[in-house]
């Protein structure tokens, strides 16, 4: 128990870090908060027009994901499992940021990557032709995350299955402003300043 409680700290902690919060303010952008969607993650990092700086955050934010889930497993499966989770809802709510933190997609993608690395080309590769044909962020992610929990229990990873069905509902939930914009046709497209 108490190497469950210690994955489970570790992986919060290294969560909540807001890496698109941090590289903007380090870039003189000001606060990601107060522009487009408020959000403080890589697409709306995007709408700064700073492409570099959207792609960092993107890949931080996903690799402290991965570190957390890669890191814990040394201790077995259930560690890496409860870490990543943890780091997930660290970067959804952080105690940094009086817990509103971001919507979550770049930190499913990380712990994804540590866990199941074969997934992430199966989510890469939705998220990609959704944004091609739709250049919907937000709907790339939400379709992404829906086939992930499926194609995980379909090919037998059915603990990792669990933990990201838990985690797209909460990462829909996130999304809800998202939802209602996008069956508005207010939802901004990316390469939009929204
Ligand atoms: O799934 C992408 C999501 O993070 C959307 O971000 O800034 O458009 O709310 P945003």
């Amino acid at each position: 128990l108490p190497a469950t409680f210690a994955c489970l700290v570790f992986g919060y902690l290294l969560g909540s870090i807001p890496f698109g919060l941090i590289l903007t303010r380090m870039a003189g952008l000001g606060d990601v908060r107060k522009i487009g969607s408020g959000n403080i993650g890589a697409t709306n990092v995007l709408r700064t027009g700073n492409k570099k700086l959207a792609a960092a955050t993107l890949l931080l934010d996903a690799l402290k994901g991965t570190a957390a889930a890669a890191i814990a497993s040394l201790w077995g499966i259930e560690a890496g499992l409860a870490a990543g989770l943890a780091a997930f809802l660290g970067h959804l709510y952080p105690v940094w940021l009086s817990f509103k933190g971001g919507k979550g997609v770049a930190t499913y993608i990380g712990v994804l990557l540590g866990l199941a690395p074969v997934m992430v080309l199966v989510f890469g590769a939705i998220w990609l032709a959704m944004a091609k044909i739709t250049r919907y962020s937000s709907l790339s992610a939400l379709t992404a995350t829906v086939v992930t929990p499926a194609a995980l229990y379909a090919t037998g990873y059915e603990k990792v299955a669990l933990l990201f069905a838990i985690m797209t509902a909460i990462t829909w939930i996130k999304h809800r402003t998202n939802i209602q914009r996008l069956l508005n046709g207010t939802e901004s497209r990316i390469g939009e300043k929204g």
